[in-house]
């Protein structure tokens, strides 16, 4: 046990807003290995494959119920013809990937690829459409050879190719970065292409599209004002345009800078506090951009999704710079679980996230060694399975009663200490974190409202925060059974080793 003590009381009994299970969302975009080589190796490959996508990839993102992915970028997205990408595959044409890597893209992984495997995976798709270098022709017809039925120049080419049945398509991105990468627009400039890409994007039979439009790079806040603008006026009467129903957010942890982010493994404690620092800063941003959509949208019709978040290294030596593979430590872990906690502090208007991205690229899942084909599954990984129990609970609110311990990170203080809860069949599910490096902490939660029954408690942790998973030493960073859990009548006391990250699940009545 610890000198250090946090107090905190959870009325399990009071149920705040669900926690979206899509917050625990994903990213794959055409970029290194993470489409080829990691979701998709192709029909003649040795890795067991089900139409060229990998299997094992399939099962282990399974165990995480991944809610959805978004594809095909990114950046990408904005570059990214569809229909070169259906048909039989060796009439597919091929294109330069200028933006990542400068390599050759032979559109052998398109649409039909994409919905087999998110069918594969049980997620929904999130489809980011083409606003940069596209036509609003372009994508209206991608909507319709998706999710129309019945007769129609798009339904009759995909089943042409193959496919009888629309596919269901809620989450329709219109572009992405439009900021940057996605066109260099002005806010005005994307507002005005949202709501012409937005009109045509139709609703087809009773397929319902959920429309993001691409929104703000970190804190412009401007950005989200603009668009937010654009579906209504000021005031509680606020009924929003359907043009778009969403509007999206980027921000990534970089303790650096971005000519030079910081090594993935080697770091010291300096960086890693830095690091932690920047991450704990998406809930001011989260709360800067869910106070500006509510002086225009105080009913909280409009969602705010987060669709690329995570650490950004420098690559790994010796790989391809624009492939951005970089290693994942327990330091990515203990980001990931700040992160979600901040989530499930925002359920009320963050509707989705997407970590960037799933395989072989920034904070990822898995990792795949492009020789032998063997795949690792990251720290990130098992904190996403870790919580995998917060997808579409009550989130309750947890009231500390006692000063969280603090580091001075230079000019900021971090609190060491973090944690969130939710409830959902008859289980509380407690989060938390201990950012400190080296010194450990208790957590002492009274859970009031409700009688407490079996608890059942994991940890992740290492030796240091370096610690990583790799072909040879697959489950150096693995989740374990955490003993040092003691149930006092309503009082669970939890203790945290330094940098670790627990989960505690309580049956409640
Ligand atoms: O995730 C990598 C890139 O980061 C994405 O393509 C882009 O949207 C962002 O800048």
């Amino acid at each position: 046990m610890s000198d250090t003590v946090v107090s905190a009381v959870l009325n399990v009994d009071v149920k705040g807003p669900v926690i979206n299970r899509h917050v625990y969302g994903h990213f794959a975009e055409h970029l290194g290995r993470c489409i080829y080589g990691g979701f998709y190796v192709g029909e003649d490959s040795d890795v067991p494959n089900a139409g060229g996508i990998r299997l094992d990839v399939v099962e282990a993102l399974r165990a995480l119920n991944i809610p959805n992915l978004r594809w095909p970028g990114g950046c990408f997205a904005d570059e990214y013809h569809w229909m070169d990408g259906i048909g039989p595959k060796e009439q597919r044409p091929a294109m330069v990937n200028t933006h990542w890597g400068n390599v050759e893209e032979n559109n052998h992984f398109g649409t039909h690829e994409f919905m087999a495997l998110c069918e594969l995976l049980g997620a929904e798709p999130y489809i980011s459409g083409n606003v940069g270098s596209g036509t609003v022709k372009e994508m209206s017809d991608w909507v319709e050879y998706l999710t129309r039925d019945g007769d129609s120049p798009m339904v009759r080419l995909r089943k042409a190719n193959g496919r009888e049945e629309p596919w269901r398509v809620r989450f329709w991105g219109l572009g992405n970065e439009a900021w940057g990468c996605g066109g260099h627009m002005s806010a005005e400039q994307y507002a005005a292409e949202a709501r012409r890409y937005g009109t045509y994007c139709r609703d087809h039979g009773d397929n319902r599209l959920y429309r993001i439009a691409a929104g703000a790079n970190s804190d412009d806040y401007t950005w989200t004002e603009t668009l937010m603008k654009q579906l209504g006026d000021l005031g509680c009467a606020y009924r929003p345009q359907a043009f778009y129903q969403a509007l999206s957010l980027h921000y990534y942890t970089i303790p650096g800078t971005w000519q030079d982010k910081g090594d993935a493994t080697v770091f010291d404690t300096d960086e890693y506090y830095r690091t932690m620092v920047k991450a704990a800063h998406i809930d001011e941003l989260l709360t800067g951009h869910s106070n500006v959509m509510d002086c225009y949208d105080p009913g909280k019709n409009v969602g705010l999704v987060l669709d690329e978040w995570g650490t950004w290294w420098n690559v790994e030596p010796g790989t391809n710079p624009g492939f951005l593979y970089q290693q994942n430590t327990l330091r990515d872990a203990l980001v990931a679980g700040l992160h979600f906690d901040i989530f499930h502090r925002h359920a009320d208007r963050l509707v989705m996230a997407n970590i960037a991205q799933t395989v072989n690229v920034l904070q990822a899942m898995i990792l795949t060694d492009p020789d032998s084909g063997a795949l690792v599954l990251t720290p990130t990984y098992h904190v996403f399975e870790m919580n995998k129990g917060h997808q579409d609970a009550a989130s309750l609110r947890v009231d500390l009663l006692s000063d969280v311990p603090t580091r001075e990170v230079g000019p900021d203080a971090l609190a060491t200490v973090s944690l969130s809860a939710s409830r959902k069949d008859g289980k509380v599910l407690v989060s938390l974190s201990n950012l400190d490096a080296a010194d450990a902490a208790d957590v002492e939660l009274d859970l009031r409202g409700g009688s407490v029954g079996g608890v059942v408690s994991r940890i992740l942790t290492a030796g240091a925060p370096q610690t990583h998973n790799t072909p040879d030493a697959p489950a150096a960073v693995a989740p374990r059974s955490h003993e040092q859990v003691t149930v006092t009548g309503t009082r669970v006391r939890v203790h945290l080793p330094a940098h670790s990250f627990v989960t505690v699940q309580v049956d409640v009545a």
